[in-house]
């Protein structure tokens, strides 16, 4: 292994991480919410079977195996040879913290004993120094910190999940920590990727902080305040430097390219709220900025590394959780139940680097369309462009549920931030002891019914998404009332001691929205829809250790030139006769949910060899008027998501909207 593979490992994929945080005392601002530990929550219905190992896609699939096979994260690896270099220097850590809750989530003793040699293996090579894990091979290289940032995560959630851990791992972070605020004073353990991504550290010395203190405030709080001011300018992306179209034309004001990189853009969203809690500055209007002039349609922001995207589901949920807001929350659930499964095959064993809302192929492109990354990178496979998703990928569905519920910063309530098949247990102040146990097949269902046994009596908090109007919630089976959500998105539901059920009941409308060159993207509630390209595949090459993860090529076998009527879409609900959804559900043809509209075919020329070019504005139809079926984008490989529109009372011209 080289030290440029491993740089270019790190331009890659970094999934930003959990939430983590606490109580307020004396020094640090409360959180405004704070999360529960692993293992309170667990994902049920369709949700287990994606992640989950009976039927689990996501288990059954790359990510559960790569344990057994992957070179960068395989135990047989561990014991010899160099590649402890990526195993702690990136790959190890990433594939940690993600498995730490995926390993827990699906109950599995082999995957939570993985992990838990992992956690040990590292300690116990911890140096003197308070430096851990083996040392990098290359002795010549300096130590970094910010490969060990996602390692402290996994570190966390695994004390949260089994408290008997605390009392031999914290004081080995608590040397790393002494270890990293002397480097750091030093101007030791610093380069670009440390710089862009301190905010990480900044989340687990909290968690320090707030749970296992331990006279070691000032170190903390000093150690916080050394990584921002050691790290990118975060704060200082005010309105007048904030990129407001694509940056490779553009003069980064910082000298600092990297703050412009995907990725690390998604890490920065994330230093406001977390020195908020030191320095008391709000949350910033980056996150606005971003998504007006660099949003898209599945909810993630466009960058030339997609995984950025997922960087803002996590981003997304500790933002939440430090301000409250909701739009934070309903952006992390359209990134999950769009952008995360389109990017992936059905049965997850293949995965991609970039995907296009618009994708008329999946393959090697000519000329290469991206400018930053490879031609490889729309590929479906193990590896595409860069190693680092694969080790990654895997955060995206466990850290969406890990972080569906959070408790009020008094402790007396619970609050649903994100709406699917969810089961919750904790006790709350007063030693009230609440489960709850959500079911439904949202979002493949505009119901859910929620059964809550307490203790004591409380209110239950649930957030109500925007894209809802008119939602109702019936409790213990009386009259459907309206339910009053407030500012911030949330209706509270009081609830008696006992057992209660309440069923919400959650209207959605089809929703268009105008997208450049005067074309539309189409939603209801969560879901974008889109057109799924009828396509042939071809196994471009199988890995020699694993015969089920492949690299797929996906080629369009029939047209996808259309403009659309969007005054004729109608929403069309197939219930599965099973009650439960197919497993996998994010493949062509199987969610309850379509749509059809009005189409006809026009002429939409190609960009290069295989991508559409931007959707043609003032159609001609050059063909009669047809209907197609649009589906949930997640389920769509090769797609179109962007149409172009035209009047289908006018035969052919093109529509204002
Ligand atoms: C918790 O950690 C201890 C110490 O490593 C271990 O013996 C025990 O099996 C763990 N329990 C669970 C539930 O993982
Ligand atoms: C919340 O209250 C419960 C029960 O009284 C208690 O065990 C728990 O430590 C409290 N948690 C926090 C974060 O205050
Ligand atoms: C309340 O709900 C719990 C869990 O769902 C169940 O085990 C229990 O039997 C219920 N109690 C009553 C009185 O219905
Ligand atoms: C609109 O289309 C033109 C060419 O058809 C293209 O150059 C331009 O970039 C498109 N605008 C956007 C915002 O995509």
């Amino acid at each position: 292994m080289t030290f440029f593979k491993s740089i270019s490992l790190a331009f890659t994929c970094i999934l930003l991480s959990l939430a983590n945080g606490g109580i307020s005392q004396s020094g640090l601002a409360a959180k405004k919410y704070l999360n529960l530990p692993l293992g309170a929550i667990k994902p049920s219905g369709w949700l287990h079977d994606q992640v989950c190992y009976d039927l689990m896609v996501q288990t059954n699939g790359l990510w559960g195996h790569e344990h057994d096979f992957y070179d960068y994260v395989a135990q047989t690896d561990w014991l010899g040879g160099d590649s402890f270099y990526s195993d702690l220097e990136e790959a190890g850590s990433y594939w940690f913290n993600a498995m730490v809750p995926n390993a827990v989530l699906v109950d599995s003793a082999e995957l939570q004993s993985q992990t838990h040699y992992f956690l040990d293996f590292v300690l116990e090579n911890q140096d003197e120094s308070g430096w851990l894990g083996p040392e990098v091979f290359d002795a010549s290289k300096p130590r970094y910190l910010w490969a060990r940032y996602p390692y402290l995560f996994g570190a966390i959630q695994m004390m949260e999940y089994n408290a008997t851990l605390v009392d031999s791992v914290v004081p080995k972070l608590y040397k790393f920590v002494t270890l990293a605020n002397t480097m750091l004073k030093n101007g030791e353990g610093l380069e670009e990727w440390t710089q862009t991504r301190w905010e990480d550290f900044v989340i687990s010395l909290q968690w320090l902080y707030d749970f296992h203190p331990n006279g070691n405030e000032d170190l903390l709080i000093e150690t916080m305040k050394l990584l921002k001011y050691t790290g990118d300018p975060w704060e200082d992306k005010r309105r007048q430097y904030f990129p407001t179209s694509p940056v490779e034309n553009l003069q980064n004001p910082f000298n600092l390219p990297l703050t412009w990189h995907g990725v690390n853009m998604a890490e920065g969203l994330k230093a406001l709220p977390s020195t908020y809690r030191f320095t008391h500055n709000q949350v910033s209007e980056g996150w606005d900025l971003l998504f007006q002039y660099h949003g898209r349609p599945s909810g993630i922001y466009a960058a030339d590394e997609y995984l950025a995207g997922l960087g803002a589901v996590r981003g997304g949920s500790y933002l939440y959780q430090v301000s409250g807001e909701s739009k934070y929350a309903d952006r992390v659930e359209r990134i999950t139940y769009n952008a995360l499964p389109a990017t992936l095959t059905g049965n997850m064993w293949s995965r991609q680097y970039l995907q296009e809302q618009n994708q008329i192929a999946a393959q090697n492109m000519t000329p290469d369309p991206f400018p930053l990354d490879g031609p490889y990178s729309n590929v479906f496979g193990l590896e595409p462009n860069y190693p680092c998703c694969t080790v990654n990928h895997g955060q995206g569905f466990p850290k969406f549920i890990t972080n569906s519920f959070v408790k009020t910063a008094d402790n007396a309530s619970i609050v649903q931030v994100y709406l699917g098949p969810l089961t919750v247990r904790t006790v709350l102040a007063g030693r009230n002891a609440v489960s709850a146990s959500v079911d439904t097949l949202y979002p493949f269902s505009d119901t859910l019914t929620t059964r809550v046994s307490a203790d004591h009596p409380f209110t239950y908090y649930v957030r109500i998404p925007r894209w809802v109007s008119g939602a109702t919630v019936a409790l213990n089976g009386g009259k459907a009332e309206g339910v009053q959500a407030s500012e911030s998105g949330l209706h509270a539901i009081e609830l008696p001691a006992g057992n209660s059920t309440f069923t919400l009941n959650l209207p959605l409308e089809i929703t268009i929205e105008s997208r450049p060159n005067n074309s539309v993207a189409v939603h209801r509630g969560p879901l974008n829809y889109a057109f799924d390209i009828p396509r042939t595949q071809t196994i471009l090459t199988q890995a020699a250790a694993e015969p089920r993860a492949v690299d797929l090529q996906f080629e369009a076998s029939a047209a996808w030139q259309y403009a659309i009527d969007p005054s004729t879409l109608e929403f069309h609900e197939t219930p599965p006769a099973s009650g439960t959804l197919p497993s996998p559900v994010f493949d062509t043809g199987l969610p309850p949910f379509s749509m059809s509209v009005t189409a006809c075919p026009i002429a939409w020329p190609e960009a290069g060899d295989i991508f559409a070019s931007s959707p043609p504005e003032n159609v001609i139809c050059t063909g009669g008027k047809t209907q197609i079926t649009l589906w949930p984008l997640g389920a769509t490989k090769l797609r179109i998501s962007e149409f172009p529109v035209f009047d289908s009372t006018k035969n052919g011209i093109s529509r204002d909207h």
